[in-house]
């Protein structure tokens, strides 16, 4: 019989791995330096709740994440999932594109057991620091059995956040990770609570497994602004198969790119109609006629994470457009 949970801690990099010059800085400070060993070594509080078993995956800033470090961190995290003596993987990573990372292991690992990822906005060595809190209640969270089956968490602040939906809202507070619908539930005292699961197919649930995924169509982000101009749709990536449009608003789009857009449509890519709001739905054949155009529509999902649910229903789906559109009311 086992003493203690057994949980594996994958170290990426990012602000919770950082260090400043001085204590007052907050902000300002090298990211990536320590290792996943010396964050956790500074918070002996972990050790009781327990037995860690640490790698080093990568050591990185998380703005320099591409699709190669998607498959690469997935399939680790898959492997370690099939050991049956692991009981739940915790992932440490930059908060800047922690919620895409998140939510691709949402979509993409074959697993019920829990996997939460975790940064923090200041350096273990900063006042105030949360590196060491956040990582506690991501423990906490990992051996707690609620946690079981509800697919890829974010741990911040105190709150436990669903992949799906959490968002990276401000780039220097410690409340800086929200959900439109609210956190799942808190961590208080290192017991999570929570209040409510994630209602869209995730995990067991998806049509994609990482083991089986070892290349992700090109999908690019064209963010809309007032003078936006028409040659930006030529800007897009020569091998790009998909294109999330950030419209302003309900997902619109200047009258002068809507014939651009769709002679790309023609041309093979896919384009999404998504907001820049960072909240709401986009209404199907509501601001522009996505049926006449082959448009699709993201739902409620925002364009950073509308890319890496269209990678993946490209990688099933490369030409139904019908099938994606599919998969942005699904998951
Ligand atoms: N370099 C940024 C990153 O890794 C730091 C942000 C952070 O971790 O809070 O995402």
């Amino acid at each position: 019989m086992r003493d203690k949970p057994n949980i594996v801690v994958i170290g990426t990099g990012g602000t919770i791995a950082g260090r400043g010059e001085s204590a007052a800085n907050t902000s300002a400070y090298e990211c990536s330096v320590l290792t996943i060993d010396e964050i956790l070594a500074a918070i002996p509080e972990t050790a009781p709740l327990a037995n860690l078993r640490t790698e080093q995956l990568l050591q990185i800033g998380s703005e320099n994440f591409d699709n190669g470090h998607l498959l690469k961190i997935g399939k680790r995290v898959s492997e370690v999932l099939k050991d049956d003596s692991v009981d739940g993987v915790i992932l440490t990573h930059g908060t800047d594109t922690i919620e895409e990372t998140a939510y691709f292991l949402h979509l993409t690992l074959k697993s019920p057991k829990p996997v939460v990822v975790v940064g923090s906005m200041r350096p273990p060595s900063a006042m105030s620091s949360d590196a060491s809190l956040n990582l506690y209640d991501a423990i906490s969270v990992a051996i707690h059995p609620d946690s079981r089956g509800k697919g890829t968490l974010v741990v911040a602040n105190e709150e436990i956040h669903t992949a799906r939906d959490v968002m990276k809202t401000n780039s220097f507070k410690l409340e800086a990770f929200r959900s439109p619908y609210g956190a799942l539930g808190y961590v208080v005292e290192g017991q999570p609570r929570y209040y409510r699961a994630p209602s869209r197919d995730h995990t067991m649930k998806t049509e994609w497994s990482i083991d089986e995924l070892h290349a992700l169509p090109k999908v690019d982000i064209v963010y809309a602004y007032g003078a936006l101009d028409e040659d930006v749709v030529g800007s897009v990536a020569s091998d790009a198969r998909g294109l999330i449009f950030a419209g302003t608003g309900n997902g619109n789009v200047a009258e002068r790119i809507v014939a651009p857009l769709r002679a790309a449509t023609r041309d093979g890519l896919h384009v999404v109609r998504a907001s820049r709001t960072g909240n709401g739905v986009v209404i199907r054949n509501g601001a522009q006629p996505d049926d006449d155009y082959d448009w699709l529509v993201v739902d409620d999902q925002a364009p950073q994470k509308a890319r890496i649910l269209l990678m993946l229903a490209m990688s099933s789906h490369p030409h139904e457009r019908s099938a994606l559109q599919a998969a942005f009311y699904r998951y």
